[in-house]
Parts: structure tokens; C-alpha cells; sequence
């Protein structure tokens, strides 16, 4: 009773043939005499029928099937009468008239429908996520994954790519954020960190010759879950020697044009479209913009003057920016409308999202008030058209900015006007490779702390080093920041100007990664490389918006694995052997 054929291969062109099928059963309905077996595995459902000549055995048999039992069954393929073909099934020309039947195992009552869309709570569904992963749009978002990375190596090996592996006992990699630790047992004191990403094994790498690398690299960071994050996720790992970012760029694109063609069967045009990160944050308020809808923002301080808005003035008086953004056809917006996206302006640090409408009579409601002698200028400036509601930001740059650019992405949201088809990649160039801190009061790398400035800067960059900006970008796609990458430093004499800049001291350097600098001694090559995260890029094509749903077994949102319940207590010998002692809490003891 092995299986001949799967359940999602069988066609009119099969009539006639015994086939044995294997699979679960996922639906099960008693037609008065007729039974109605509808068998499923990862390839299809197929229809099995057990008709009022089959023999009394075997009709028991059948009846006592329960959903999910897992069976085997030799049959003879049907073709349907043209009335019962099911035009939703690949299968649905055909049945199998069912001539023995095998329990192989039997199920217990689910705690969930396999059938249909899950309405179950997460960590319900994490917990018996062997059943989860049953159903349809799990195992459609399972095996696209599969299929990306397999695309990804097909892709990169024939673009003369070396797949190698980078330990995960590692000394800490400076990514930013917090270090999962395992305690060493040999070395008692001592622990390894699990790596960020494989960032400084793979430069060494470059050191080594290998001059092209990937990896489907495991990483881990000890950061708050969320729906883009998790604690342990996949990233593309990529590094070139001898490169420039527009190399970086070409053979990225070109990976996701393999990807997208061999997988979604969609078309990517290259190359990507490019914004600064300056234009970005200017024109959507954001460094990874949404960009399947336009709706910029444009700079209202112009007519700020001529008006008697005291708010906007004295914005503008301390250095400040005003935007406005031109939101089509939503006049009729409520006042309350308004209010929950300035709740959401404010969330963002606004202290108020000012608005007003175009009527047939002009500028309308709000603060219109005080713009009466400009309307007409205002609405041609803004190519603005009756029934449009303009909303604006003002404050501090970047604050009017991020504040107004959430307020664009709700409004993305709720109009509807991201189709769920399109894919927008988008480069965001020109990022300053130093960011004030101003908790600290000093200055922080904005990607890591291997960036190369770009070479205008290279001789002046410790006068001013907000203006610097680094040879380093990020690929955006829907909204979401799909990678990110880098030229790194192979210059020991830069690289240690970065530290000073950074003021990160140079005893720190070696002691935290000293092997990688002393590597920089012998002949690094130029290199540089790049991160798309595969979670994510799953998630996007897949239309998630939760990379939990792209991960056969993730963590919930607080870390944990409702399944085997990780992260769990040790026994005492086992922290003995790790000369480990727990010193808790007072509530978690
Ligand atoms: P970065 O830290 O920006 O760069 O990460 C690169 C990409 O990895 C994905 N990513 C994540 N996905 C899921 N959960 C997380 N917690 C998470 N964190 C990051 C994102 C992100 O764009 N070493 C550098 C890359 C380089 O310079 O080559 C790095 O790791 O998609
Ligand atoms: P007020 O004069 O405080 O009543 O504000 C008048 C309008 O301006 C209200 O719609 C406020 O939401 C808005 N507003 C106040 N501060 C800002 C700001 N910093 N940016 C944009 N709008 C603002």
C-alpha cells in the first residue's frame, strides 16, 4: 500500500488506473450510503468514494475514518460526470472509487480545524505547530522558502559564489544589538556568543582569498520580538572582494530577479529605483518607504510667512521643517478620522497634525483660517483638486518628517492602496555614517562600525562628522527593510579614525575583535557585501505580515516555544558543569 501517486496529480487522463494513494484524511462526509473521503497531502486533495457496492468490511472501515487519520488506499480512477466536477480542486475532474483501505495511524480530536483559515490564537497554533504546519497556506509559505533558498544558491553558485560555513560559537560580532550567551564548560568562566550575523567572518573570509562568499546564515539577537523580528531568523549572507557598492548592487538585483522569476513567476525590472536617505525621510518620512503608492510630502514653509499660524512660525523660527501631505479624495475625513491619525503623529513625537480640506470654495476647516490669501496658491502648489485633505507636520526635521510618515503608511493601509501583487524594491544610498546620540552625547556608526566613509569624506571626516556620509545602503521592499550592507574598511588607518570618532577605545577594538584588524595586515582586499534577511523577504512574498508565519518553528512574541517549551529550566548537574550559579529575581525564584 506504498504510494503510486500523490494527491494532487490525478487527472481525467487517468481514468481507468488503479493508483494507491497515502495522505490524511481531510474531510469526511456520509452522503446516505455513499461515503466521501477527501485524502490530502502536501501535493493536493484528492476525492476518495466509497459507492453502495463496496463490501460491508470495507464500508465499516471507511466509516469509522476521523479526520486527520493517516491512511492508505488502492483505488480506480473516475473520471466525474461534468456535473460533479469541482473546478476549485487540480483534482476536482476526477475520483477514486475506493477498493482497500489502510489505517496507518489514527488521530486524537484536534485542538484546531486543519481545514480552512486558522481563527486559533498563536501560541495555541505554536504549540501543536506539527499541526499548524498542515495546514494549506502554511505549507504554500513553507514551501516557497524552500524553494527562495534554493533558488538563492542555484542563483549565487552560478555567479561563481563559494557557500561557507561560519562557526556559531563565536566571540561577540558588534551588531547592535544584545548577545545570546553559552557558557563554556572546558573553559569555566568563559562564554562564546552566538552570532548577530557572520558580519566579521565573513571580512576574514575575504582576507582568505575567498573573494566570492555566501551563507543561509543562522543569527541571533537578543532583542524584543516583533512581527518583523525574531530572536533567531535567516539572513542571505553575502561578501565580494575587489568591489564596488554598484557591483554589490547589480548582483543583488540580479539574485532577486532569479528569485522572483523561478519562484512567483514575476518579473522584477532593474535596476531598482534609488533614493537617498535624505530624500526618502524628506519626501515619505521614512528610511524604508512604501513606495507601491506615491503620496510625497512636499515643504509648505514657503507660504508660512505670509500666514498669521503661529505654530508653523515659530517652528520655523527655531529651525524647523513644515510638510504637507496632499491625501486624494478624503475630504469627507471626520474630525475623529483626523484625530486617530494625529494620535498617531503624536505617537511618533508630533506635538499636532494640523489639516485642512479643498472645497469647491477653496481651502476649508482646520487651520484654512489663517491661510485664506494663499488658498489659491496653496492648492496649485500642491496640485491639489476638491475633496483632497491636506494634512501637515511640523517640528524638528526628522520629528515633522517620521511623525508625518507614519501618518502616510496608515493612510497606505487604510485606503487600500498597497496591491498585494506588486513588489517595489527600492535602494536607499547616501546614509550618514555617523548618528548623535544623544543620551550619551556622542557619536554612533550608523550601520556597523566596519563601514567605509564615502571618499569625499575621507580626508575631513573628523570635522564634521554628521555630514559624512558612508558607503553603505539598504534594500527596501513594501515598506519593509529587506537588507542591508556595506564597502567595509580594509584600511587599518581609517579604521581607526572611525574608532576615535566613535570613541571607542583602541584597547577595546583588540581585545573585542583585534583578530579581524590583525588580519587588515596582511594584504586585506577592498571588499564589501550585503544581508537580505530571508524571513522577511519570504514574508513579503508570501503577503505576510508576520515572519512567524514563514517559519516552521519560531518563537512567540516573548521569546518563548510553546511547542517544547524553550527556553527551559537545567538540572543542577548540568549547571555544575558549567560552574554556573543562578542568581534570580526575587518573584522568579
Ligand atoms: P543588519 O543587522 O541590517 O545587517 O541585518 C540584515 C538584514 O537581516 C534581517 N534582520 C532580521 N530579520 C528577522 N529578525 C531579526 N531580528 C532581524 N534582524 C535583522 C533584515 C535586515 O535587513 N552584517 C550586516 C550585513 C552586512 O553589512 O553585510 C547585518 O547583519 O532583513
Ligand atoms: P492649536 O493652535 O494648538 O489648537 O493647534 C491648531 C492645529 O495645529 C491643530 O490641528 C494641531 O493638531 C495642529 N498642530 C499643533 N502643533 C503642530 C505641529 N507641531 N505640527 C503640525 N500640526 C500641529
Amino acid at each position: 500500500m506504498k504510494r503510486t501517486v500523490t494527491c494532487g496529480e490525478l487527472s481525467a487522463a487517468n481514468a481507468g488506473q488503479e493508483v494507491v494513494l497515502n495522505g490524511w484524511v481531510h474531510r469526511h462526509r456520509d452522503h446516505g450510503g455513499i461515503l466521501f473521503i477527501n485524502l490530502r497531502d502536501r501535493y493536493g486533495i484528492t476525492q476518495t468514494v466509497v459507492d453502495q457496492d463496496a463490501p460491508a468490511e470495507l464500508m465499516a472501515k471507511a466509516e469509522a475514518l476521523k479526520m486527520e487519520y493517516c491512511v492508505a488506499i488502492k483505488g480506480i480512477v473516475q473520471k466525474r460526470p461534468d456535473e460533479m466536477v469541482n473546478k476549485d480542486m487540480s483534482t476536482g475532474s476526477i475520483e477514486v472509487v475506493v477498493k482497500e483501505l489502510e489505517v496507518l495511524s489514527t488521530s486524537e480530536v484536534l485542538p484546531f480545524m486543519i481545514d480552512g483559515d486558522s481563527e486559533a490564537n498563536e501560541n495555541l497554533r505554536l504549540k501543536y505547530r506539527y499541526l499548524d504546519l498542515r495546514r494549506e497556506e502554511m505549507q504554500r509559505n513553507i514551501k516557497l522558502r524552500a524553494d527562495v533558498s534554493y533558488r538563492t544558491r542555484e542563483y549565487l553558485t552560478q555567479q561563481g559564489f563559494l557557500e561557507l560555513e561560519t562557526p556559531t560559537l563565536i566571540k561577540s560580532t558588534p551588531e547592535g544589538a544584545r548577545d545570546f550567551l553559552v557558557p563554556s564548560r572546558l573553559q569555566a568562566g568563559k562564554f562564546y556568543a552566538l552570532p548577530q550575523s557572520p558580519q566579521l567572518y565573513k571580512q576574514l573570509l575575504m582576507v582568505s582569498g575567498f573573494d566570492k562568499y555566501f551563507q543561509i546564515a543562522r543569527c541571533y539577537r537578543d532583542e524584543d520580538a516583533r512581527g518583523d523580528r525574531q530572536l533567531e531568523f535567516t539572513q542571505i549572507d553575502m561578501e565580494m572582494s575587489f568591489v564596488s557598492a554598484e557591483d554589490v548592487y547589480s548582483m543583488t538585483e540580479g539574485m532577486m530577479k532569479h528569485i522572483f522569476k523561478t519562484t512567483l513567476n514575476v518579473d522584477l525590472n532593474l535596476p531598482f529605483k534609488r533614493l537617498s536617505y535624505h530624500d526618502a525621510m524628506n519626501t515619505y518620512g521614512s528610511d524604508k518607504p512604501e513606495l507601491r503608492f506615491d503620496m510625497p510630502f512636499k515643504d509648505f514653509a514657503e507660504f508660512v510667512p505670509g500666514s498669521e499660524f503661529g505654530v508653523f512660525k515659530s517652528v520655523l523660527d527655531e529651525g524647523g521643517a513644515v510638510k504637507a501631505l496632499k491625501v486624494p479624495g478624503c475630504a469627507h475625513y471626520s474630525r475623529k478620522m483626523i484625530t486617530d491619525l494625529e494620535n498617531i503623529a503624536k505617537h511618533y513625537g508630533a506635538k499636532g497634525m494640523a489639516w485642512m480640506k479643498v472645497t469647491a470654495e477653496g481651502l476649508e476647516g482646520g487651520v484654512s483660517k489663517f491661510f485664506t490669501e494663499q488658498s489659491q496658491q496653496i492648492i496649485s502648489y500642491l496640485e491639489a483638486q476638491e475633496g483632497d485633505l491636506i494634512l501637515f507636520g511640523a517640528g524638528p526635521w526628522s520629528t515633522a518628517c517620521t511623525s508625518l510618515g507614519a501618518v502616510r503608511s496608515q493612510l497606505g493601509k487604510d485606503l487600500n492602496l498597497c496591491d498585494p501583487n506588486k513588489f517595489e524594491f527600492c535602494w536607499i544610498v547616501d546614509f550618514p555614517l555617523f548618528e548623535w546620540n544623544e543620551e550619551e552625547n556622542k557619536w554612533d556608526p550608523c550601520h556597523h562600525m566596519f563601514t567605509m566613509p564615502q571618499s569625499q569624506y575621507l580626508e575631513t571626516m573628523e570635522q564634521d562628522p554628521g555630514e559624512v556620509k558612508g558607503d553603505l545602503y539598504d534594500l527596501v521592499l513594501n515598506g519593509y527593510e529587506l537588507a542591508s550592507g556595506s564597502i567595509r574598511c580594509h584600511d587599518s588607518n581609517v579604521q581607526k579614525r572611525i574608532f576615535d570618532i566613535v570613541g571607542f577605545d583602541p584597547e577595546e577594538a583588540k581585545e573585542r575583535f583585534g583578530f579581524l584588524l590583525d588580519s587588515f595586515q596582511y594584504g586585506p582586499p577592498p571588499h564589501g557585501g550585503i544581508a537580505p534577511g530571508l524571513d522577511r523577504l519570504v514574508m513579503i512574498m508570501c503577503g505576510e505580515d508576520s515572519i512567524r508565519e514563514v517559519i516552521p518553528f519560531p518563537k512567540n512574541s516573548v521569546g518563548v516555544s510553546p511547542m517544547d517549551d524553550a527556553p527551559a529550566v537545567v538540572d543542577d548537574q548540568q549547571m555544575k558543569d558549567l560552574h554556573l550559579v543562578l542568581n534570580l529575581p526575587e518573584d522568579k525564584e
